[in-house]
């Protein structure tokens, strides 16, 4: 009886539906908060968000122009609508907190060409009590069946001219810039995460989940007015999307936040990303590891054979005394293989992803590795050359996995992938998949360099620990322009960082660059162990050279900070200016705290509120010691240890560009 209510309801819907200009449904939040009302305006889906009185996006058109200029977002009349609640705690085999919720309130709108060839498309949008998220599903069909995207022209009509942190898409290689303020209107085509501040209590961040056999997205200004078009990362044929029914697009995200602390805690993201399709996660590990590495960017090294060969057996065994007696898990080993004696940032081809230089005995490596508890992280940087890398794919990885190496740090240094595609295009989507799907068949870690934007593709693969896509430390080493400037740390983690776990590798304990003198990190050492906390990453490299850790007792934070988390607060932040980050370790009930402010000191006050009441705490603090300064003077770092509890309140003065750290023991 009740089928049979709802069908009558139904046709007397659409009878009405088909009568009016315009036609309107909502769904909101599980608290109620947020509200997306979607429907079709002379013929064209149009979806809008408010939170309570405010409005978030206003009338924002949807669809898509496919190939033969012939638009798929017009002359759509409503078949139905459908509705669903759904609700789940899903743990993370790692991450910034173990249990997530996924809570939300679901609406998918089915549209129609009204004439025509009458195909059809849905829309579904989830709301989330801390945003939205919608993707387009193009269900199979007579009259649609392979199909190529020109363009896809969902909008996101922002509300006045909010500002906004970004990095331009064009002649910016692997998403390696610094993030520039700017109001939206005044934006050329940026990627995403797009981050920005509507008034004090409003933040959003667009950007997209599971980007999966699609091209990745990117943001421009409709003539210079505040709504963003996507715009998406094409082959170099100009065709966007090579697609075939069935099939659905990645989720548009839009985190609505009240603060910035709030951004960077919102799991939207990952929550509209599949679950894991690895059941045993058991050989996934994350952990903190040092490598043959910095010493390479500093020139001391080369990756190249010759007399300063860095990835030497004999080296490789120093690293792995020194991983062994300070308790790293790895050693990352870059250099190790034959290819990179030509112009190997030119020509990848040449790569070998089987075969070690004479002076590198493999074998005799990964024994000594695993005789001291250690694990030999395997590099395979690949110059772009997708195609000879997919090639060797399943023999490398068999060798790794017999020679038990279960993590490999990737990289793709070419502006383009075969010397034609964009890293972020749907050739370079599938290109990563098949790297990370080949590694979770032979149970290897993936550390990627030079990827694709991350999507929260982790949920799914949570093999795939880490990656670049961001303006990391190594531009500390030589860049022209003299490295990262001391606020590029304090927006990062509310703009890439919300893509994913970011591979920074910050660690440096030596300042001075004997290469090029102008260029060097900048921030104070407490600063650099406060980013071990601040910077998520499963997997983080301690970056520096070995000997420069030698004897400083700063370096005790380092060794004693873990990657994986139970839980994550953010007490205080201020998106390019400061950031207070406390986590607690997943194996034990100590937290640490992460501070970091920009080229200004500061001082803040942290409250302790987050440990256990009634519980005793051991606090050890690592403090920017006297005089202590980005510029002239990095390295007076104060180690104070005092007794505090849940009711403790520090007060904490941070030097120009400077730091702390804070490791805190439950007794
Ligand atoms: C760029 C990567 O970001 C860096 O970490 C690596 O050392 C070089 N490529 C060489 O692969």
């Amino acid at each position: 009886m009740r089928n049979i209510y709802c069908v009558v309801c139904t046709f007397f819907l659409l009878a009405f539906f088909s009568c009016t200009r315009e036609y309107r449904t909502t769904v909101t939040s599980p608290d109620g908060k947020i509200k997306v009302e979607t429907g079709i305006e002379e013929g064209k889906p149009f979806y809008k968000i408010e939170k309570g009185d405010k409005k978030i996006i206003e009338k924002s058109f949807l669809g898509f122009i496919l190939k033969g200029n012939d638009a798929f977002n017009k002359d759509f009349i409503i078949k139905n609508t459908e509705f669903k609640s759904f609700s789940e705690k899903w743990t993370q085999p790692w991450g910034e907190e173990t249990t997530v919720d996924n809570t939300y309130n679901e609406m998918t709108l089915r549209i129609a060409e009204k004439s025509g060839k009458k195909r059809e498309l849905s829309i579904v949008f989830r709301v989330f009590n801390d945003g939205v998220g919608f993707r387009y599903v193009f269900p199979k069909q007579p009259n649609l069946n392979d199909f190529t995207i020109m363009d896809e022209v969902t909008e996101f009509a922002l509300v006045g001219n909010p500002q906004t942190w970004s990095i331009p898409t064009n002649h910016t290689n692997y998403f390696e810039h610094l993030y520039k303020k700017a109001p939206v209107t005044s934006l050329d085509t940026v990627c995403t995460p797009l981050t920005m501040q509507v008034n004090d209590s409003l933040y959003l961040a667009i950007h997209e989940a599971n980007l999966t056999d699609y091209a990745g997205l990117n943001l421009t200004p409709k003539q210079g007015s505040s709504t963003l078009k996507a715009d998406l990362t094409p082959w170099s044929t100009g065709e966007k999307v090579f697609a075939k029914t069935p099939f659905q697009t990645p989720w548009r995200t839009i985190i609505i936040a009240r603060n910035p602390g709030d951004l960077m805690l919102s799991r939207l993201m990952l929550n509209l990303n599949e679950p894991s399709k690895i059941t045993d996660t058991s050989w996934i590990q994350p952990g903190r590891y040092i490598g043959i590495w910095w010493g390479m960017h500093m020139e001391a090294y080369t990756w190249k054979q010759g007399p300063k060969h860095g990835a030497t057996t004999a080296n490789a065994m120093r690293y792995i005394d020194f991983a062994a007696k300070h308790g790293f898990s790895g050693v990352l080993v870059e250099g190790w293989n034959y290819g990179w004696d030509g112009d190997w940032s030119k020509d990848g081809t040449h790569f070998n992803f089987t075969k070690a230089y004479p002076d590198y005995d493999l074998a005799k490596v990964t024994e000594y590795a695993a005789k001291n508890h250690v694990k030999i992280i395997g590099h395979n940087e690949t110059g772009g050359a997708t195609k000879n890398y997919e090639a060797q794919l399943d023999s490398a990885f068999a060798l790794y996995s017999k020679l038990g190496i279960s993590c490999v740090k990737t990289g793709y240094v070419n502006p383009l992938l075969d010397h034609k595609e964009q890293h972020a295009s749907q050739y370079g989507v599938r290109h990563y998949r098949k790297v990370i799907e080949t590694a979770a068949r032979y149970k290897i870690m993936i550390d990627n360099h030079e990827p694709m934007m991350p999507t929260g593709l982790q949920r799914t693969y949570p093999n795939l620990m880490s990656q670049e896509g961001v303006r990391g430390q190594e531009y500390d080493a030589w860049s022209p322009d003299g490295g990262n400037p001391p606020e590029h740390t304090t927006i990062i983690p509310f703009t890439r960082g919300l893509a994913g776990p970011m591979d920074f590798t910050p660690g440096t304990f030596k300042f001075e660059n004997p290469v090029l003198p102008k260029t060097h990190v900048h921030t104070t050492l407490a600063k650099q162990l406060a980013l071990a906390v601040v910077l998520f990453s499963p997997l983080q490299m301690a970056s520096d050279m070995i000997e420069n850790y030698e004897g400083n007792p700063a370096f005790e934070f380092i060794t004693s900070c873990p990657t994986n988390w139970a839980k994550t607060v953010i007490p205080e932040a201020a998106i390019g200016d400061y950031l207070l980050v406390a986590r607690k370790d997943r194996k034990s009930n100590n937290w640490f705290v992460g501070g970091i402010t920009d080229e200004n000191a500061r001082k803040l006050s942290l409250s302790l509120s987050f440990l256990d009441k009634d519980k005793k705490y051991k606090a050890k603090l690592y403090r920017d010691g006297k005089g202590a300064d980005y510029k002239t003077n990095p390295y007076p770092v104060d180690i104070e240890e005092i007794e505090v509890s849940s009711s403790s309140t520090l007060q904490l003065n941070l030097a120009p560009g400077g730091g702390i750290a804070i490791a805190i023991t439950r007794e």
